[in-house]
């Protein structure tokens, strides 16, 4: 494997290389991808939380949304693959989903990808970004994974191959919607570093394991970035999770 540092000019990304990977229903139950379920009770809070981000990029012409959470576990990757199909299950609506976790890349699991190569891959080899994208079998969507973990993941996210690639993503298409999913922002600086690159954040909370201290250091990491929300995940209240435009 080789490491390179040089900002990397991406002029031409194609899309119709993409390869498809279709979920089998049985992993999408496992996993918990209920958007992709037919008739699954649970998606219900994923079309309303859509529909309340979906109106606010259409307002503030945004196009990119950072997933995060204070700590490990609150459901960002959950909440990032359902929110992206269901996006993407609005026939104008392109949606490109980023595992931006470097470490603890889920998102491919979540899928039920058989993920060779990932997003660490094309920062420190030559691997084409093409070579990477699947189609995990919803119309319009296509995931960027992650593989390999790296405990450097800070120094990796902000190589300047890194951040074309994710001002090359946002711009390329207009009218597609890119969801990155992010590690914690309270156990490393990955997500702080990397937070004005995008045009808004969904901010995650479990119910229950959250604290309000929590979400307070959380507020103040993202008091630079616009917020289209927060998730009240896995709440003890609701078999559903739960969202909020803001936290009022
Ligand atoms: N609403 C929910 N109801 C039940 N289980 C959930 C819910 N949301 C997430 N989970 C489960 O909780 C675990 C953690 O979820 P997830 O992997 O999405 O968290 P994460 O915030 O991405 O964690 P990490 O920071 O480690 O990547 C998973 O096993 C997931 O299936
Ligand atoms: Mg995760």
């Amino acid at each position: 494997m080789t490491t390179t540092n040089q900002p990397h000019a991406l002029t031409s990304i194609q899309y119709t290389r993409t390869r498809t990977a279709s979920v089998a229903p049985e992993v999408m139950r496992e996993r918990r991808l209920v958007m992709g379920l037919k008739n699954d009770p649970h998606a219900n809070v994923f079309r309303l939380l859509r529909s309340n981000v979906l109106m606010q990029l259409r307002e503030k012409n945004w196009t990119s949304i950072a997933v995060v959470a204070p700590t490990a576990e609150c459901g960002k990757t959950f909440i990032t693959a359902n929110l992206g199909i269901a996006l993407a299950m609005e026939v104008n609506q392109t949606v490109l989903i980023v595992d931006a976790d470097l470490r603890n890349p889920q998102v491919g699991w979540y899928f039920g990808l058989d993920v060779e190569k990932g997003l660490l891959d094309y920062l420190q080899t030559d691997v084409r970004v093409e070579d990477l994208l699947v189609n995990p079998g919803f119309d319009r969507l296509v995931v960027l994974p992650g593989k390999h973990t790296t405990s450097v993941s800070s120094e990796m996210i902000s190589l300047p191959k890194m951040t074309s690639l994710v001002d090359e993503l946002k711009t390329r298409y207009q009218s597609r919607i890119v969801l990155f999913d992010l590690p914690p922002l309270l156990t490393s600086d990955d997500a702080l570093l990397f937070m004005p690159h995008f045009d808004a954040a969904l901010l995650v909370i479990e119910d229950g394991k959250t604290t309000p201290d929590e979400v307070r250091q959380s507020l103040t990491i993202l008091d630079q970035t616009n917020l289209v929300g927060t998730v009240l995940n896995k709440s003890k209240g609701a078999v559903l999770p739960q969202y909020k435009q803001t936290l009022g």
